[in-house]
């Protein structure tokens, strides 16, 4: 949620700086700004709405070419997104300039104490005070503008990232972090500051993760890293294994389009080199140690989205092939119920992002309460990998829209693999039954390419839907999220009434929502396997078309049952019944993207969403 980027050296600020923008504006678009200094003057420009306005402000009026520069993309929080609100925040005198991502708690008794003190805020926001704060420190700090930095952190409360620059401390940037994700970036004569590495991948791949209440002070010469006391910082260097091409739409339309396309590959990513020399699955990452995970008595799993959504299938697969009991908890309900959990819980974190505030102070909590916790997490760098007992990364890459895909399968994969380890380590699964899974799930890739070059009837029928109002998915078994995840990825995109059932509620009250022509997507279960499941939902798909429901269903090649009662039938490859959703989750995220296409909507990025969202 909101996207920040920070540069000095020898290039134009202010282009670095917008072209880092434009690849962080997936964290928020309701407006964007940059400050840049020039021969000791701050100059700045800040608009309401998405980059482009900027960018076309900024050719109407060009600002003086500066080395040194800040910007902003913004998800509103306190404030409307206007103009006033926009980030960079300057002070009275217009010599220092604040962006920041995140809630400062206390900002109402901090902004009292400024206005008696003769400040003028001009915005509605919580990051004003910074910058004011920031103002009043910089001459008592000795004009150093990281120490004026610590002094500031020190009174904030809540969670933040900032980043500042003021006209008097030239060739200098400074940025903080509690709880908010900020990122170096290492060039040669040159450094950066960014919410995330794709706003500089074009200029560098060393990056350095900043660890918790850090502030960090960038030259064009090196980069010094202190805690917020002034003591020495705490961080980790890394190498971004990906570069800028990643990053960019490779000729799609929209970065989703592409990233549906990736999903074979991505699945694939993350499969690769599971199998050790001995035949056995390793997670490298997985530094629990073996004693532990035979003594845990019970998982938990904790995510929000489509994170949550992948939870809930690890579910099934945790409990078939561990007998473990598996709970499932929305972040943002789970600590503020006083779960219970010991030293015996295993509590694993789902996050693409590793960003997410509600899902990092869960596994905060769960730690507190003695749980080891393995975090699931697409991005290397970021808070809950790197406070987590264990990692478990996905490899899909960078995921930029907004609305989740590639992530979502991975997720599952990673999923699926950890439920085996957990198998493996406690002596649920024999060695050749894991194998064949495993040899199972590298079949996926080849099998979700098949669901892809089969598209296009369900783009023309999600074209044929552009006018409805309402669509509900059904599904039984690992076929519920999947249901839920559909109705999501349609709510988000097309921004209509969705939602997703059991099957087996339907009866329960739902069902009255049925009228004549309401589509109704069905996630069949497979008939082989747990087949009294697919006989029972091929009851309900009979129940609502009784009753005028347009049945669009998804079913297995050669399930012929269904035919009958099928207004639209997508077929979905042949699967094990577990990892089914790795092929019926694609052709709802297609039809999603194509409604929302023909509906003439954004879908990179959907009206009121940000990919990461930081705050609670
Ligand atoms: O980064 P995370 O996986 O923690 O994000 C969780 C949700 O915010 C995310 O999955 C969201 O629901 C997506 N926009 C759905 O497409």
């Amino acid at each position: 949620m909101c996207g920040i980027v920070g540069y000095v050296g020898e290039k134009s600020a202010l282009d670095v700086v917008i072209e880092g923008l434009r690849r962080l504006e997936y964290r928020g678009y309701d407006s964007a700004g940059v400050a840049v200094l020039t021969d000791g003057v701050l100059v700045s420009d800040k608009r309401a709405g998405k980059l482009q306005n900027l960018e076309k402000a900024l050719q109407d009026t060009p600002l003086p070419v500066g080395k040194t520069g800040l910007g902003h993309t913004r998800w509103a929080t306190h404030g409307a997104p206007t103009d006033a609100n926009a980030h960079p925040h300057l002070d009275n005198a217009g010599k220092v300039a604040v962006v920041h991502n995140g809630i400062i708690e206390n900002f109402a008794a901090l902004r009292a104490e400024l206005a008696e003190r003769g400040h003028t805020l001009l915005s509605e926001t919580d990051t004003e005070v910074v910058t004011h704060l920031l103002a009043e420190q910089f001459e008592p700090s000795g004009r150093d503008l990281a120490e004026a930095m610590r002094r500031v952190c020190r009174r904030l409360e809540g969670a933040f990232t900032l980043v500042a620059v003021h006209a008097d401390a030239p060739d200098v940037v400074v940025g903080a972090r509690r709880n908010s994700p900020l990122v170096v970036g290492r060039g040669e004569g040159e450094n950066f500051l960014a919410s995330d590495v794709a706003a500089f991948i074009a200029h560098t791949r060393e990056a350095v993760e900043l660890g918790q209440d850090q502030v960090v002070e960038l030259r064009r010469e090196g980069v010094t890293i202190t805690d917020f006391a002034g003591g020495p910082g705490t961080f980790r260097e890394y190498h971004v294994d990906w570069d800028a091409s990643a990053a960019e739409k490779d000729g799609y339309d929209y970065f989703m389009l592409k990233e549906i396309a990736e999903q074979p590959k991505a699945v694939a990513d993350t499969l690769l080199g599971r199998i050790g020399a001995d035949g056995r699955l390793t997670l490298d990452e997985v530094r629990i140690p073996d004693q532990v995970l035979r003594e845990v008595d019970k998982v938990v799993i904790i995510a929000c989205g489509t994170s949550f959504h992948a939870a809930m299938i690890a579910k099934y697969a945790i409990e078939h092939w561990t007998r473990v009991p598996c709970e499932v908890e929305l972040a943002s309900e789970f600590r503020y119920r006083d779960p219970i959990l010991d030293r015996q819980t295993l509590v694993i974190t789902i996050s693409q992002s590793g960003e997410t505030m509600d899902t990092l102070m869960a596994q905060r909590h769960a730690r507190e309460q003695g749980a080891k916790v393995l975090a699931i997490c697409n991005t290397n760098g970021s808070t809950m990998p790197r406070e987590a007992d264990a990692v478990l990364y996905t490899h899909a890459g960078p995921e930029v829209a907004v609305a989740s895909t590639k992530a979502f399968l991975t997720q599952l994969v990673a999923c699926y693999l950890v439920a085996l380890y957990l198998g493996q380590t406690r002596g649920t699964k024999w060695g050749d039954e894991i194998t064949e899974v495993i040899e199972q799930l590298a079949a996926m890739p080849e099998q979700v390419d098949k669901v892809l070059d089969t598209m296009e009837p369900v783009r023309e029928l999600a074209r044929s839907l552009k006018d409805a109002t309402s669509v509900l998915f059904l599904g039984r078994h690992v076929g519920f999220p999947v249901a839920l995840e559909g109705a999501l990825k349609l709510k988000e995109l097309a921004y209509m009434h969705a939602e997703g059932f059991a099957a087996g509620e339907l009866k329960h009250g739902p069902i009255a929502l049925i009228e004549d022509g309401l589509p109704v997507v069905v996630v069949v279960p497979s008939p082989r396997g747990r087949s009294v499941l697919h006989d029972k939902i091929v009851s309900n798909i009979q129940e609502i078309r009784a009753r005028g429901a347009k049945t669009i269903v998804i079913a297995e090649e050669g399930d012929e049952a269904v035919v009958p009662y099928a207004d639209h039938l997508i077929r979905i490859p042949v699967t094990p019944v577990l990892l089914q959703p790795l092929v019926a989750t694609v052709p709802l995220q297609v039809f999603a993207c194509e409604l929302a296409t023909a509906k003439g909507h954004e879908v990179d990025q959907p009206r009121n969403l940000a990919k990461s969202v930081t705050v609670e």
